[in-house]
Parts: C-alpha cells; structure tokens; sequence
C-alpha cells in the first residue's frame, strides 16, 4: 500500500436517493448480495486504510449494516438540513492524508485498480469521465480543445449543455488544500438548491489550479439512480463474478442465465448448468449443480443436485445425490440419494440411505419445529412421512406410503403402516354401466 496509503478516500453515502422510489436508502440496495456500499469499501479497503463514510439519510441504519460488514470505517454526518448537496456532503469531512479520493456511494462498478489510476495523477483535482449516447441523468462535462471547463447537471443544463454526450463519472481525486479552500465557498444558487461538489472544478479552474480529466468506462463507473440502472449495473457484476470463477475452472453452460452472489465460493471441479441461482455464503465443491436449481447458504460437496432442486440454507451435503423437486432446509445429508419430490428438513441423514420419492419429514406441529434423524443404510419407500421428532436408526426399512410417527425405529426393522387392500368384484362395471 506504499504510495496509496497516502490517499483517503471519502464516499459520498448520504443522500436520499429520490429516483429509487424506495424506503430503503439507495446505498443499502443489494447487488448480488450485498449492499452497493459493501462493494465499493471492499475494493477501497485494498488501496487505503483512511476511508470515510457520508450519511445523513437513514445514518443510523446505513452505519449498522456496515458496521457488520467492516471494521476500521469512519463516519461524518452531513448537516442535509443546511448543506445539501455533494458538496455539502465534504463540509464536516477532513482527511488524513493530503490527497483526497471522492466516490459516490452508487458506484458499485468501481474496482481497487480503477481507483489506483487516479493516484498517480498530479494535477489538483482529477476527475472522471465518459462518453455515453444517453447521456441522461449524469452531470455534463463542457470541453474546450479537451480542457475541462466546467460541470453543469444535467437540472440546471440549457438545450445546448444537454447535447453534450460527455460526462461527469462522479469520482475526483482532490489535494486536500483544494477541498479546504473551496468547499466553504460554495454556493446553492442552482436548480435544486444544493451545494455541488461538482462548482470546485469551475472555482478551481478560475484560480489557476490544474484540473486533468481521466477517461474511463462505464463498466467500472455507472452510477444507479433508479431500479433499472440497478439491475444493470448487477447484470455487471454477476457476470464479473461468473467470469472469475469460469477462470478458476468451473464450467457453466449458458452463463448469462446464472445468478451467483458475492459470498458464493467454487472449490475444485464444479459444473453449473442454466438458470441456477447460488447465494449467501454457499460453498460448492466438486459437484454438479444441474439446471434451474436454488442454493441458498449451504455446504455441497462431492454430490450433484437438481435439476429444479432446492437448497436452503444451512444444508449441508457431502457425497450425495439430490434428484428433481426436492427441497432441503437445515439437514445434513451424507451419502445420501433422494432422487425426487422430498421435503428434508431439519434433519440429518446418514451413508448409504436411500430417500424414496414422496416422503416428507414433518417438522413442524404449528408452533414448533422438531428434528428427524435418519442412520445408516434405512431404505425409506416412496410416500412415506416421518413426523418428527423421530429416530431412526441403521438398517432400517420403511415400506413405501407409511407414516412413522414420533419415537426410534429400532435397527433391523421393517416398519409399515398400511391399510389392507380390498377388492371389490365387477365395481367397475358396475359404476360405468351405460343403463343409467
Ligand atoms: C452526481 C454528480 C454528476 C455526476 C453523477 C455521476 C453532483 C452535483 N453531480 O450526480 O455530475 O454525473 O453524480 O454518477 O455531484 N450525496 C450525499 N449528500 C447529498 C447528496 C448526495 O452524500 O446531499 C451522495 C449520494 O448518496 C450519492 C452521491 O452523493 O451516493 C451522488 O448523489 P446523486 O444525487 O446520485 O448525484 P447525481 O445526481 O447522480
Ligand atoms: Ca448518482
């Protein structure tokens, strides 16, 4: 961290984020898993140790989630009330460092290496930009012979201001003395009656200071402001997230069908197939995830699952197979087959048993839920129901459509619980006669 770690970084994370149309404070919106600020203070985290948090909208709620998430963070409260605006966000801030990284906190494109580009600039302010056909909602940046003028946003912008395609990414590299000197002449004389961060590049420039422009992608810097930008913006990143693991070795057939969040981790050779959707912190190792299957927070390992399979969270399996139209919650399987249509839940279910299809461990009576054990090599037949709390032991064989209710099947044992059948002659006939 030589170099950067003379660099602190200040996210911008108090606004309210109107354009959402939500209760939930933009930043705290989830891509693939996880808040949009928990991705931009992990990659910031990589290239300093001063970062700083904005809030003011839902502060208390925003600086919970992420003190979860992180330690070593510091926060400052914006005073909205007087000093709106991403400018007025800075007035309580001060750095450690000389230089001053500024991200806006939904950006959650931006990576470690995107930031660093910005370290080795020297001018006193740097700032970012991109060309776009649909400039909309961004700030736009107004040239002369590549010289950066000025900023003008998009509410305060004349018809011709709003023909520019080149804008503002929202990340500035500042030298501190820039923000110390500027920042309390700022005024609110604009459209939305906030002070912009984005007038110091026009004040700057007026005193003579150098302001360089670094070009960058739209891959790395979009900004969210609405529902559908976010769900652009974790298209990216799942398929930054899909990309990474098919470089470690993991194939995936049609890979653009694939949701995989953050946490998720691929251990030796893994196969997921179309329309799989992998989340929280599951690991998969050495396994066959077939099409359409849901794994939620759970352990695979050595086994093959689905297709149409569900995981939730807290199973664990080692060595198993789980066919179509089974759900699993909270239950350890080893060696386990249950190839199709089962509910298993909250249960654990050892080597060599075989789960016919149809059968249900009923954990729950109402008001509380109960645990099913299930040993070694049981044969359970299909449409058998196993209402818990119930044991069973090794070698145990239930005969299909039996209802095993509380208590311990002992070793060695068939348990069945059947009506005998009756026949009844000519019924048939009877009832279809076409006399009547
Ligand atoms: C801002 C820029 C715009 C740029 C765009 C890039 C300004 C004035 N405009 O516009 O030029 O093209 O980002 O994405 O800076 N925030 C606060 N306090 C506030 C207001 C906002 O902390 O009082 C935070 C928000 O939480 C957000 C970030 O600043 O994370 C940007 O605010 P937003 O309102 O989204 O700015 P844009 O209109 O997108
Ligand atoms: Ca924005």
């Amino acid at each position: 961290m030589n170099n950067e770690a003379k660099t602190s970084i200040v996210i911008l994370a108090a606004g309210k984020g109107s354009r959402m149309k939500s209760s939930t404070a933009k930043v705290l919106h989830e891509i693939c898993g996880k808040p949009m600020l928990y991705h931009i203070i992990k990659e910031a985290q990589k290239v300093s140790d001063d970062i700083t948090v904005v809030i003011a909208h839902q502060k208390e709620k925003v600086k919970e989630v992420l003190q979860t998430l992180f330690e070593n963070l510091n926060f400052v409260e914006q005073d909205t009330e007087n000093f709106p605006g991403t400018g007025g966000a800075l007035k309580n801030y001060t750095p450690k460092y000389e230089k001053v990284l500024v991200l806006n906190g939904d950006m959650p494109l931006v990576t470690a290496e995107a930031m660093k580009r910005f370290f080795d600039e020297t001018s006193d302010i740097v700032m970012s930009i991109f060309d776009l056909e649909n400039p909309d909602g961004y700030g736009r940046v107004v040239l002369d012979e590549n010289e950066v003028c000025y900023i003008v946003e998009q509410k305060d912008a004349s018809e011709k201001e709003l023909c520019v395609t080149t804008v503002n990414a929202g990340v500035y590299a500042f030298k501190k003395e820039v923000l110390e000197r500027f920042i309390p002449k700022l005024s609110n004389d604009n459209a939305q009656k906030e002070y912009y961060l984005t007038d110091l590049v026009e004040m700057a420039k007026k005193e003579n200071l150098s302001v360089s422009a670094l070009l960058v992608d739209e891959e790395h810097f979009k900004g969210v402001n609405s529902k559908k930008d976010l769900s652009h913006a974790e298209e990216i990143m799942c398929e930054r997230i899909r990309n990474e693991w098919m470089a470690q070795g993991v194939i995936m057939h049609l890979p653009q069908t694939i949701y995989i969040e953050t946490d998720v981790v691929f251990e030796g050779e893994c196969i997921v197939e179309q329309g799989c959707r992998i989340t929280g912190k599951t690991v998969i190792k050495n396994s066959h995830i077939k099409a359409h299957s849901v794994i939620e927070e759970s352990i695979v390992e050595e086994s093959d699952v689905g297709p149409l399979a569900h995981l939730r969270p807290k199973s664990v399996l080692k060595h198993t197979h789980i066919g179509n139209f089974v759900e699993v919650k909270k239950s350890t399987l080893k060696g386990v087959k249950a190839g199709h249509l089962s509910y298993l839940g909250d249960s654990e279910i050892d080597e060599g048993t075989n789960i016919g299809a149809g059968t249900i461990t009923c954990n729950y009576d109402g008001k509380n839920k109960y645990k099913t054990k299930i040993g070694k090599n049981v044969f359970i037949g299909s449409d058998s129901q196993l209402v818990a709390p119930v044991t069973v032991e090794d070698n145990v064989m239930i005969a299909a459509g039996t209802t095993v209710t509380s208590g311990t099947l002992k070793s060695g044992v068939l348990a069945i619980s059947r009506q005998k059948l009756r026949t009844i002659e000519g019924f048939f006939h009877k009832f279809f006669s076409k006399e009547d």
